[in-house]
């Protein structure tokens, strides 16, 4: 074999490989680095990287690699994951595979079958995914799962090279990954040709985007200088080169390594450089120009093919005798034109600028002669494209480069299909939309491809939709209607209106997608009940949901479910099963809806169905949740969440759930547990709406211990996590945080215009959940502003009677469909009685707020009964019951204390000094005042905490129930209550409750 013109040597760049060499060093410790390395064609990235690679190789690295293609016969989507799959495939042994790959194996392996070899060869018909198909987010997400457990291992280098050429799927993954690691050690580096990018390019917005972050490096490479030029023209042509020659070559290739390299091989082969060829092209085709005629038409034929080429595939299309192309084969590669590439069974150009400048040299009758003998060839035996290439891809290809559209057509069909089922949406619409374009010039199109025109519209605005071009999708949508014959099939017509619906739903137009759903059921024969109903009622069920119109969705939702299971649509049953229960859940708070609920849930589970399984799983535990039962509403978001994990929607639908779990753990005052788990989630980075549910949560915890900056700061990240969604759930939550960290530091007017927006702004049924503890802060807001002014002898503020009247008048219209709704009335009749301020109200202060305290005590729920007892104390001192008083001021800091409320409990150790109430001894206070009323309980020698479980006992609660009301575990409330058995002399508790009612002690 000849000498290569490849420099032996690695030249300058000291720089850049020190700087690179020390996101390696971090990444090693844990911190993960991104850089990107650009330059135009041949300056020198792949050699760079792949030096870093063997420095990282040294440091204990694993390296995985890979590159995108151009996207024409080639054109597979995420071509770089895949490589770097296929590597780690093949470089690791199967067990550990199967460890490394984990949830991720399914998924990865639709990319790639030998990782998960025991699967079915999805034999993938339609070009849509099934109803709930992997989606590309989902495949993101296993990616960062997986990245993470290979990274437990050794460190990771990833490498996703030649970005220029990258398909949208692969540019959402590095974008993804850039914006997701966190903690684990990898490198991510990416390459891209600075000069391929034109003003259009897609890739142009994210550089600039991933630049303004300081965590991402940009290294720009630049041209070698003369010195440097002539190190590489000495290590390759074995001797120091003449000064003559050095500036020759320096002059011809600007500085350009590949240009270099092209021109040591010229002077090598011989060639004067005196006489060098003028254009860049002729230069790299020079050596060409050199070979033998059956050398050089090997090489056209080569590429036409593309970058690389099974040598099956080449020998069948260059269609000569086995010692001529073998002949002409070694020719190519001993003059390293060719190289064997790494399956050892394909060749590929040493270098895309090579292939390029031969493709393009080409006259286009042979290139189009060549195109034809592929697409021939790859039809008669699509194995010879080699194990995993993407034939239907390269079809399509190359029969439009053929200019045979007839073949192009179906070719191009069949390309979309596959592109589906391989997370590339993005590619999937490409490939449909030069459908299209292809239709018209073919007479028998529909014959050809089986479907007809309106159908390739219908499916290119599907893929249009799943790839996020949501506005090309709808007039995709548009004109698929616009071409179905006007008479005929409503069937048809009416599954196009309910995509369309689907996508003006989903861009927040939900009067639109009412009414194109509308039009759509109008269209359905009224005498017969089939899937298409069942799809359209379902459609429409949930854009009357997210219209808000509860009481059509109600009717809309049972109607779906009826008509879902009348014609066997189980999919449609559990969607629309689970819309019922939740509007049902939502507006009566029964259990009629968690049936529904959990109905929908066997049904999608059944059935496979992650991404409905879990939507009931968020509102199963959300309506648990409003109807008090914290408890299931914890197990089950745990559930949700252990299968949002397994499905790659930890990040989507997990966090959600994250943010129910946190939610029902804050209620039952696991503080701790709830703000670990938020945080956890928080770190993993979610987005939008999910990242926001999160970040309430936190900021709620954190406003209650009285953390006020924190809470501050996750308000503002949720904020902008939402941008522009107006949806009640978050911005009556986030406003809720705001006003009682204006309330805690003592700025009850900022908490008043706070509220007061809030309250305008919403209303409907379903905001009264989140409406109720705003008229809550606004009553107590009245309430703090009008006792701060009485403390400093001022005027009562403006307006303050008006609005106490109109937030009571609120209070009044509001229903109270769960428990802790009632608390919330409770709490508003008594701060606004605070607010008045009355020597003598009515209702009585000390009755109020014992109303309140009673409610929140059926409620269960430590935050507001803390501050309810609190309350109450300071009433009770006004009054004169210092009984009541220093036992209200005992639960409320002893409450506060436990669950973390720290400012309540503060507040209720200063109420304590300033009225010289004990917060221990709960005889020292009564001492002070009046003499004890007479106790019934007195001569059995009860604890205090015993005669809380006595008044429980006698309202029948159980041993868990008495738990949750006291804020103990349920083993603590059975020893209790075997010791007060044992003080009553009773043998059951049903007798204890008969001896506590015959005392009058029933709370
Ligand atoms: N620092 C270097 N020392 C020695 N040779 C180099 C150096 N940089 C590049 N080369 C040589 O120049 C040629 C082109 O370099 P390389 O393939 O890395 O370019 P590239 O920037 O990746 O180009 P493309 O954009 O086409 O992928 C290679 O054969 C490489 O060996
Ligand atoms: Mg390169």
């Amino acid at each position: 074999m000849s000498e290569p013109i490849q420099s032996p040597v690695f030249v300058g760049r000291r720089e850049e490989i020190e700087s690179l060499a020390t996101l390696l060093r971090r990444a090693a410790d844990g911190e993960p680095g991104f850089a990107i390395v650009a330059g135009e064609a041949g300056v020198g990235k792949t050699r760079l990287v792949t030096e870093l690679a063997g420095q990282a190789a040294d440091f204990g690295f694993t390296v995985l690699a890979g590159h995108c293609v151009e996207l024409g016969a080639e054109g597979l989507p995420l071509a770089p994951l895949i490589d770097a799959l296929r590597t780690l495939a093949r470089t690791t042994a199967r067990a550990e595979l199967a460890d490394v790959l984990g949830p991720a194996r399914r998924g990865l392996g639709r990319l790639l079958p030998e990782l998960d070899p025991g699967a079915e060869l999805a034999q993938h018909q339609g070009a849509e995914p099934a109803a709930d198909g992997l989606q590309v987010s989902q495949l993101l997400e296993l990616v960062l799962g997986l990245l993470g457990r290979l990274s437990a291992r050794r460190p990771l280098l990833l490498v996703l090279e030649d970005l220029h050429w990258s398909d949208q799927s692969t540019r959402e993954l590095v974008s993804f990954l850039i914006r997701s690691m966190r903690g684990v050690r990898v490198v991510l580096l990416a390459t891209y040709r600075s000069d391929e990018l034109n003003r259009r390019h897609p890739l142009r917005p994210l550089i600039a985007s991933w630049d303004r972050l300081r965590s991402v490096q940009h290294v720009e490479l630049r041209r070698f200088e003369p010195g440097e030029v002539a190190a590489q023209l000495g290590a390759i042509l074995g001797a120091d080169p003449a000064a003559g020659l050095v500036d020759l070559v320096f002059d011809r290739s600007g500085g350009n390594a590949y240009l270099v390299e092209e021109l040591a091989g010229l002077v090598r082969g011989g060639g004067d450089p005196a006489d060098l060829p003028p254009s860049l092209a002729d230069v790299l085709l020079s050596r060409v120009d050199a070979l033998s005629p059956g050398a050089q038409r090997l090489l056209r034929t080569a590429a036409v093919a593309g970058r690389s080429v099974p040598d099956k595939l080449l020998a069948e299309v260059a269609g000569v005798g086995e010692a001529e192309f073998y002949a002409g084969l070694r020719e190519a590669v001993e003059s390293h034109l060719l190289v064997v590439d790494h399956t050892g069974r394909s060749y590929a150009f040493r270098h895309a600028l090579t292939r390029d400048a031969v493709y393009e040299d080409m006259l286009p009758g042979e290139r189009g002669g060549l195109h034809a003998a592929y697409g021939e060839a790859l039809t008669r035996d699509p194995d010879l494209a080699g194990d995993d290439a993407a034939v239907p891809a390269a079809l399509a290809h190359h029969w439009y480069a053929a200019l045979d559209l007839p073949r192009a057509l179906p070719a191009s069909i069949a390309a979309a299909r596959h592109a589906v089922t391989s997370f590339a949406p993005a590619e999937a619409q490409r490939h449909l939309e030069r459908a299209l374009e292809i239709w018209p010039r073919v007479p028998d199109a529909a014959e050809r491809t089986g479907v007809d025109q309106a159908e390739v519209v219908r499916l290119a605005g599907e893929a249009a939709y799943q790839a996020g071009a949501i506005d090309r999708s709808l007039s995709l949508f548009d004109q698929a209607l616009a071409g179905l014959p006007a008479e005929g099939d409503a069937v048809r017509r009416a599954l196009v209106l309910d995509r369309r619906a689907r996508t003006l739903r989903d861009t927040g137009r939900e009067a639109e997608s009412v009414a194109t759903l509308e039009e759509a059921l109008a269209l359905l024969p009224a005498d017969q009940v089939t899937r298409a109903h069942a799809v359209v009622l379902s459609s429409l069920a949930a854009s009357l949901w997210r219209a808000n119109d509860m009481d059509a969705t109600m009717s809309l939702a049972a109607r779906a479910v009826r008509a879902a299971r009348e014609a066997g649509a189980v999919q449609q049953e559990a969607e629309s099963s689970i819309t019922l229960g939740s509007v049902r859940g939502y507006l009566n708070a029964d259990d009629a809806g968690l049936e529904n609920l959990r109905a929908g849930l066997t049904l999608a589970t059944d059935i496979g169905a992650h991404f409905t399984a879990l939507r009931a799983y968020v509102n199963i535990s959300d309506v648990l949740e409003l109807l008090g039962r914290h408890e299931e509403a914890v197990e089950a978001a745990r559930e949700g969440i252990a299968l949002a994990d397994r499905v790659g929607l930890a990040r989507s639908l997990g966090a959600f759930l994250t943010g129910n779990l946190a939610e029902s753990l804050l209620r039952l005052g696991r503080w701790s547990e709830a703000e670990q788990l938020v945080t956890r989630a928080v770190n993993a980075m979610p987005e939008g709406v999910f990242a926001a549910t999160v970040l309430q949560l936190r900021a709620e915890l954190a406003v209650m211990t009285g953390r006020y900056r924190d809470a501050d700061a996750d308000v503002r990240a949720a904020r902008r996590a939402l941008g522009q969604t107006r949806d009640e759930q978050y911005a009556l939550t986030l406003l809720y945080a705001d006003a009682l960290a204006a309330l805690g530091q003592g700025d009850p007017a900022a908490a008043r215009r706070l509220t007061a927006g809030g309250l305008a702004d919403y209303g409907g049924a379903m905001s009264s959940r989140y409406v109720w503890p705003l008229l809550w802060l606004a009553a107590r807001a009245e309430a703090d502003e009008a006792t701060r002014a009485r403390d400093r002898r001022e005027e009562i503020p403006d307006g303050a009677a008006a609005r106490r009247r109109e937030l009571a008048s609120r209070a009044a219209e509001m229903a109270t469909p769960s428990i802790s709704s009632r608390g919330y009335r409770a709490l508003v009749t008594a701060e606004l009685a605070r607010a008045a301020g009355e020597a003598d109200p009515e209702p009585p202060m000390v009755g109020a707020w014992s109303a309140a305290a009673r409610a929140w005590q059926a409620a269960a729920e430590p935050y507001p009964l803390a501050y309810t007892w609190l309350r109450l104390a300071e009433a009770a001192v006004a009054a004169g019951d210092r009984q009541e008083a220093g036992r209200a001021i005992r639960q409320a800091h002893a409450l506060a204390s436990r669950v973390g409320a720290t400012p309540i409990a503060e507040e209720a150790s200063a109420l304590a000094r300033r009225t010289r109430l004990s917060l221990d001894q709960p005889d020292a206070d009564a001492s002070a005042a009046r003499p004890k009323p007479e106790d019934p309980l007195a001569r059995y020698g009860l604890t205090e905490r015993e005669r809380e479980i006595v008044v429980l006992l006698a309202g029948g609660r159980s041993n868990p129930q008495i738990a949750e009301a006291l804020f103990i575990s349920p083993k603590t409330a059975s020893v209790h209550v075997s010791n007060i058995l044992a003080k009553l002399g009773v043998d059951s508790r049903v007798e204890a409750a008969a001896v506590a009612h015959r005392l009058g002690v029933t709370g």
